[in-house]
């Protein structure tokens, strides 16, 4: 059963992992303006192999209510941007200090960290230039500029990397980590399913449905990420391991221990699941990414 839904996931992941790489590619060329070492800092970090599960999680939401997934990308790829300029700024020596990403040297690393300071900088701009511009009409793509600035900014993922640095010094329990988890990563996890149910104009029901999956998936995502940075191969998923514990970083499996922490993951996908049941074989992606997250190794 896991087997089959896996080999449903990369096949859909990887044809839609290339129109999603197609748009990127598209829409960071930028103008004569743009200096040339900025535009190579942008994509060295954004067009880097990875998994783009948020982007796909837009185009699976969209779907899932019935419409072209072609349309949802403008939204998709606001996403990816904003995740990419996150995680460029979480590898700055500010902040978690890394040198490896997506497989390659970090963007401070590579170029220098002003430039990487800036090219994240670019990235937030550009995404919600191309919502903007490309999404309509103009009430939708209003409504989703707010959706993503509320999910990335200084209540959603931008607080919870300000309380993961904090966690770094301050003794908290689960509820503090789980405030975290559900702002730095299940915020983007929930508004991607957002932004497809609000591009496909969806009902109520469905984006409260999609909202509530996302937030679970988020959740379960991040406790997996804490356990592969515990037994995670380092070639596997281009980034370094161990630096949570060697940081002091509050984490689920320091908290509760492996074993529990995969038991919560495993819990809180079955619930993420419950949630789409209702869309039938519309869902079926969303199926099986919500799998395929919780048995990953990168
Ligand atoms: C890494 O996200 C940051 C976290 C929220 C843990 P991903 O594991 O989705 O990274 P990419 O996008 O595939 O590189
Ligand atoms: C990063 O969380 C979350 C965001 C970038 C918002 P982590 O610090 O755990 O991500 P990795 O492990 O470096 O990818
Ligand atoms: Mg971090
Ligand atoms: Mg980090
Ligand atoms: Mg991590």
């Amino acid at each position: 059963m896991v087997e089959i839904s896996a080999i449903t996931f990369e096949t859909y992941a990887a044809e839609a992992r290339a129109e999603i790489e197609g748009a990127l590619i598209r829409w960071t060329e930028f103008d004569a303006d743009c200096p040339g070492k900025l535009r190579e800092a942008i994509r060295h970090s954004l067009l880097a192999p990875c998994k783009r599960l948020r982007p796909l999680l837009v185009l699976m939401s969209a779907e899932a209510c019935g419409y072209d997934r072609v349309r949802a990308m403008p939204a998709a790829c606001a996403v990816e941007m904003i995740h990419t300029y996150s995680l460029i700024h979480d590898d700055l020596p500010a902040m978690d200090d890394d040198d490896l990403r997506r497989g390659q040297p970090t963007c401070h690393a590579q170029f220098d960290e002003a430039t990487a300071i800036l090219a994240g900088d670019a990235l937030l701009t550009r995404a919600f230039e191309i919502m903007a511009k490309e999404i309509s009409p103009p009430d939708v793509a209003a409504r989703c500029c707010v959706e993503l600035a509320s999910a990335a900014g200084a209540s959603g993922m931008v607080a919870g990397q300000v309380e993961d640095l904090a966690g770094e010094t301050e003794n908290g329990g689960l509820d503090a980590l789980e405030a975290i988890h559900r702002r730095k990563t299940g915020a983007m996890f929930r508004v991607s399913l957002r932004l497809g149910a609000i591009v496909a104009q969806a009902d109520s029901e469905q984006l409260d449905r999609l909202d509530s999956y996302g937030e679970k998936l988020g959740l379960a995502f991040q406790i997996v990420d804490d356990l592969l940075d515990v037994h995670g191969s380092e070639t596997a998923m281009g980034k370094r391991t161990g630096k949570d514990s060697e940081r002091g970083k509050l984490t689920f499996p320091r908290l509760l221990g492996l074993e529990a922490s995969k038991f919560r993951a495993r819990q809180l996908i079955d619930d993420a699941l419950a949630e789409v049941n209702e869309f039938g074989p519309a869902a079926a992606h969303l199926e099986s990414l919500a799998r395929y997250v919780v048995d990953r190794n990168h």
